[in-house]
């Protein structure tokens, strides 16, 4: 049976992409912040045999023991746990400034560099990154965010150059505006959802299972030759900035 290790994957877009692993035939070790909330999540999945998980992604010791108590090297290891602080970057507090590098950026290097040490003595292994539209162009009040998920699109290229002679592909997938998990307050507001969702070239919001498919296809057999990529699901949101412009004015 496939193996899975979903960090962050107690809440929001962690816990769909357990939910589309677990379909996907993958037992799933969810892990998380609080050991409850990943044992809940981990109970409601379909099949048998998945786990919840504790560990703070910032910490290698309770990365390395969730990996251990987990107890073999999983085929996938979606790094997913991030967290976003809102403000003007000069007005933006430091300490918050660190805190999101921190759980976004080095965060993700723990879990990746923990996941390809146990990838590597079997030779095979898919390793997918959550990003963000923020990652290829900055959302203004985004706060460190938007470097973080750039700095973790460079990490994934440079780790599939690593590790691609290994047998590890190394992917990441940038959603764009996702009615679900930490956007889920902002599009409770109906004119913003309006707005935005009116904005997308596909004409809607996305949803937490339009980025699950993504990341479980990445780690599929499907995608055996991709590696080094940022999947972009956004609903054509990236590539439209032609289509905001008037085009004539009267
Ligand atoms: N929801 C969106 O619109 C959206 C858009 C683009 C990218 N993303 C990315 O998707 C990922 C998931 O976001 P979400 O919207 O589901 O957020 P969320 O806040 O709903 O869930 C984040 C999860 O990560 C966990 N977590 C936070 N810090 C952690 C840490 N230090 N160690 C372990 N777990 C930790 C939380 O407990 C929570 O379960 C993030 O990387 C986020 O940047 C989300």
């Amino acid at each position: 049976m496939k193996t899975a290790i979903v960090t962050g994957g107690a809440h929001g877009l962690g816990a769909a992409i357990c939910a589309r692993a677990a379909k996907a035939g993958y037992r799933v070790g969810v892990l998380d912040l609080k050991r409850d909330e990943a044992q809940a999540c981990a109970a409601k999945l379909e099949g048998t045999g998945h786990v919840g998980l504790q560990a703070d992604v910032t910490n290698e010791h309770q990365v390395k023991a969730a990996f251990d108590e987990f107890g073999v090297a999983p085929d996938l290891v979606v790094n997913n746990a991030g967290i976003v602080r809102f403000g003007p970057l000069v007005e933006h507090s430091i300490d918050d400034f660190r805190l999101v590098v921190n759980i976004n950026l080095v965060g993700t290097y723990i879990v990746a560099r923990e996941a390809g040490n146990r990838m590597i003595p079997r030779g095979s292994g898919s390793i997918v990154n959550l990003t963000s539209l923020n990652a290829v162009t900055p959302g203004p009040g985004a706060g460190a965010y938007p470097a973080t998920k750039a700095a973790v699109a460079n990490l994934t290229e440079h780790l599939s150059l690593e590790l691609g002679p290994l047998g590890i592909r190394v992917n990441c997938v940038a959603p764009g505006f996702i009615d679900a998990g930490m956007s889920a307050p902002i599009y409770a507001d109906p004119k913003v959802r309006a707005l935005r969702g009116g904005a997308v070239p596909l004409r809607s919001l996305g949803s937490a299972e339009d980025v699950a498919n993504a990341v479980i296809w990445l780690a599929s057999d499907e995608a055996a030759y991709v590696t080094g990529h940022q999947l972009v699901v956004d609903g054509g949101v990236a590539h439209s900035v032609l289509l905001q412009l008037p085009r004539k004015v009267d």
